[in-house]
This record gives structure tokens, sequence and C-alpha cells, in this order.
């Protein structure tokens, strides 16, 4: 299959919703982003989903979702961090799409993060936490990424522009 679509991976808060939403208004393609998917086939909240059920559950439904979007042509796909937690996932979505890496220094991260009680595994967490889940994490972005792009300092326009420079 030709890989028409654009996959963004990377941690937390990285910018892969509005990246990918700017991404696809360049290039004419759609737009899907794995969280919202989730939380409209479930008629719930990140949140809640793990609050009710628990991450592993996410996790689940988070597969499903993948193989679905998997089927799509000419879309841009923003993922949730822990995409690459499941190999299946990056195997389905890479045989689809190029995969860019959004990549920001944990500092970034943490600072964007800390307050923000959207994100289940990070709200109210030490900036040693975050690290930690970001060391066990890096090496699985760079697996599997195509090309990485450094988003630290840059726009949204901008960002979006490299992407498209590669694609
Ligand atoms: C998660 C990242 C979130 C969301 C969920 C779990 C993770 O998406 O999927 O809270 O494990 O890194 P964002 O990367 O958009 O924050």
């Amino acid at each position: 299959m030709k890989k028409t679509n654009i996959i963004l991976i990377g941690f937390m808060a990285t910018g892969k919703t509005s990246v990918g939403k700017k991404t696809a208004g360049i290039l004419n393609m759609d737009f899907v982003d794995t969280d919202l998917l989730i939380e409209e086939s479930l008629g719930l909240t990140v949140p809640e989903i793990f609050a009710k059920f628990g991450e592993n559950y996410f996790r689940e439904k988070e597969s499903q979702i993948v193989q679905e979007v998997a089927n799509k042509n000419n879309t841009v796909v923003a993922t949730g961090g822990g995409i690459v937690l499941n190999p299946g996932n990056m195997k389905a979505l890479g045989s689809t799409g190029i995969i860019f890496w959004l990549k920001a220094p944990v500092e970034l991260i943490y600072e964007r993060v800390k307050n923000d009680g959207y994100r289940p595994l990070a709200y109210n967490k030490s900036i040693k936490d975050i690290e930690d889940m970001y060391k066990k994490r890096y090496n699985l972005y760079e697996k599997y990424n195509d090309f990485s792009i450094d988003v630290s300092g840059k726009s949204v326009e901008n960002i979006a522009g490299e992407i498209v420079a590669y694609y």
C-alpha cells in the first residue's frame, strides 16, 4: 500500500494535535486525532476513561482505533503519547504513513503538563516522574520515526512547514 498518511508521534504536549491540524490544512488532507476518536467512541473524556476503567482499558481502545485509522488514506493522524507502547500500533500506522516524531526537551514538557488535568498520567507528577516516563519512551519514538523534528522554540506554522517539506 502506498504511504499517503502523515503520522505524528511524540511525548505528551509536544503539539501533535495543533501541528497535525495545521499540516492537514496546508496539504488539504483529512485530520484525525486518536484520543478524540477514543473519546467519541465511548462518550467519555480521556481523564474519565482512565478514572472509570484504568489505563489498560484505554490502551485496548487505543489499539482498536489505530486499526480503524490504518484504513484511511490522505490523512494526518495525531496520536496519543503512549501509542508507541504497543508494537502492533506502530506496525499498522507505519504501513500506511510516514511517521514524524515531534521532539521536545523534558523541561518544556513538564512545564506544559504539570497543571493539566486533561492528562491523567502527568497531572500532579514531579519532574522526576515525567523524566522517568520520558526516558522509558524515548527509545521507542526513536525506533519508530521516519523523521524527527525538534519543536522547541518553533511555532505551529514552522513545524507544519517542516513536515510539509519532508513529505
Ligand atoms: C498519553 C497521552 C495522551 C493521552 C493519554 C495517555 C500517554 O495524549 O493519549 O492521556 O500515555 O502519553 P497526548 O500525547 O495528546 O497528551
